[in-house]
């Protein structure tokens, strides 16, 4: 019988949907260095921390630059990610979530976000969940990007808890990467097939609890 003391909850995808902002702003600086850049293309980013994210589109482009105008290219994708975000509000919270955290709280489990985003705190702060995470792991506090497990492992830290206790909620194969490797129940959410790297998925939270999630993870055990 697994015994779940912990969540650990992706952002960008499972909690918000910002993933199509992230598309606008990264195909506008695509678009100013004339690389064409998809919807498809923008899947490959899900998860990645930023300039990882802009490696990928300069590779894209088969184009290299220097430190300082990646730089300077980063920091115009983010003000306009962030004008793109700032009308976010509660309405965006994806379904089942704010459901689910409160009855995780009510029962004693510990709720920590692990996030690549530097935006997490504004975001969470602009859609009214920011307090009812027992700890915030972003972008911010970060060596390395997922799928390193560096973000989960500092949740579980927080959580002061063993990653064997904990499920990582996520949408991303990068995400479900770096909750496998660092010893998570990786919970996919979203599309079975692109997932198959987690150790259970389900299409969205609309409908998850916390007797379904003891249920889906001990099926697995
Ligand atoms: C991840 C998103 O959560 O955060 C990626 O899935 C994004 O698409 C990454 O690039 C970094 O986000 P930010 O907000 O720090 O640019
Ligand atoms: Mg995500």
């Amino acid at each position: 019988m697994y015994t779940i003391k912990g969540c650990l909850f992706d952002m960008d995808g499972v909690i918000v949907d910002t993933a199509k902002h992230h598309f606008t702003a990264w195909k506008a600086l695509a678009e100013e260095l004339s690389i064409p850049f998809t919807s498809k293309d923008n899947e490959a980013l899900k998860g990645l921390g930023r300039l990882d994210s802009l490696e990928k589109i300069l590779q894209l482009g088969n184009l290299e630059l220097n430190s300082n105008t990646k730089l300077k290219l980063m920091e115009n994708k983010n003000s306009l990610y962030l004008e793109l975000v700032r009308s976010m509000s509660e309405e965006d919270i994806l379904p089942g979530v704010c459901g689910l955290i409160e009855e995780l709280k009510v029962k004693g489990i510990g709720v920590c976000l692990g996030s690549s985003s530097r935006n997490a705190s504004i975001i969470l702060k602009n859609i009214g969940l920011f307090n009812l995470f027992d700890g915030v792991v972003d972008g911010n506090h970060l060596t390395f990007s997922k799928p390193d497990p560096e973000v989960f492992i500092k949740g579980a830290k927080i959580l002061e808890l063993s990653p064997s206790n904990c499920v990582v909620f996520e949408d991303a194969v990068a995400g479900v990467e770096a909750a496998k490797s660092g010893g998570f129940f990786a919970l996919g959410v979203g599309d079975h097939k692109e997932l198959d790297n987690a150790d259970a998925v389900v299409s969205d939270l609309s409908k998850m609890n916390f007797s379904k999630l003891l249920e889906i993870v001990n099926r697995n055990d």
